[in-house]
């Protein structure tokens, strides 16, 4: 998507955008095994397996799929094969680990007798995680291997920018839900509505809305900005 010609450089969004991926990581993990007790795959206290779930998602599939679509932009004159590969290796560990924090949702329910499946946020999470499957698929045979003519890769590229795009918002609209449903579930438990902990996961949400928002920019923004070239006179109108 380097023709989007918004005049500013990708570069400093990518900065940005690993400053708040940092500050996110930090933040759910203190809320996961500070004040949720911690993280496990198999313990009495059933809690313990959903919290892996939101650790997961955020930086196992949302910060790694970041990372991922920003390798153009972060290395602008790696080599192409190289980024090419760096970018399907890295979405492919964020599908595998977001698959695998989903079944961490579902264990905690079945391991606890919760239904499946009743809300927007697992309805939209399966949605993204199958999309993002299927766009991991066609990029892989659209331009990896077999790989397609070269003129139907430069028609499919837009659409795989914008589809990728797409996907990604989605991803990052089903982790805000997620956050909002948790909490809200702990404070009908009786957590305090102003307390450390409400603050802490409102907080948390609105990095990652902040974060989504400058990988968004930096995957529009193109990696190179081309300077006007000498003397170029005002012009008059
Ligand atoms: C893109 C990221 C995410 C995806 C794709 C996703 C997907 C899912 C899915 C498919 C379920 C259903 C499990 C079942 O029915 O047994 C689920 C459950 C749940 N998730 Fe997430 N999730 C994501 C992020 C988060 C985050 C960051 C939180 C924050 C705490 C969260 C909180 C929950 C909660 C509370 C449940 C249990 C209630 C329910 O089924 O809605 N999720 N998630
Ligand atoms: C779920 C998986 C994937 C998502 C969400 C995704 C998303 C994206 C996005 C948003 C861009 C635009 C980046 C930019 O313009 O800065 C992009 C570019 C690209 N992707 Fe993917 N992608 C995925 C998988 C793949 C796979 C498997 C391949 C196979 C090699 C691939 C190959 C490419 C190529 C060649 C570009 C163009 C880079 C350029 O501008 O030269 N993608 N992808």
């Amino acid at each position: 998507m380097a023709r989007a010609g918004l005049g500013v450089k990708a570069t400093p969004f990518t900065y940005a955008a690993h400053a708040l991926a940092a500050v996110a990581a930090v933040l759910v993990l203190v809320w996961c095994v500070h004040f949720r007790g911690g993280l496990a795959l198999e313990a009495p206290n059933k809690n313990l397996i959903f919290n892996v779930h939101p650790v997961l998602m955020l930086i196992g599939y949302i910060i790694l799929g970041s990372e991922a679509i920003m390798i153009y932009k972060v290395f602008p004159n790696l080599n192409h094969d190289t980024a090419k590969l760096t970018h399907l290796i890295l979405h492919a560990i964020a599908t595998v680990l977001g698959a695998f924090g989903i079944y961490c949702a579902f264990k905690f329910h079945n391991d606890s007798g919760i239904a499946n499946l009743y809300s927007l946020h697992s309805w939209l999470g399966i949605g993204t995680i199958s999309l993002y499957g299927i766009q991991w698929v066609f990029g892989f045979v659209t331009f990896f291997f077999p790989g397609a003519a070269p003129s139907l890769r430069r028609s499919a590229l837009p659409w795989h920018a914008l589809f990728g795009l797409f996907v990604y918002v989605l991803a990052v609209m089903t982790a805000e839900l997620g956050f909002l449903e948790k909490l809200t579930f702990l404070e009908s438990g009786g957590l305090d509505k102003y307390g450390a902990e409400a603050f802490l996961v409102n907080f948390t949400a609105l990095v990652v809305v902040l974060f989504g928002a400058s990988v968004v920019v930096a995957a529009v923004a193109p990696a190179h900005v081309e300077e006007p070239q000498g003397y170029a006179p005002i012009p008059v109108n």
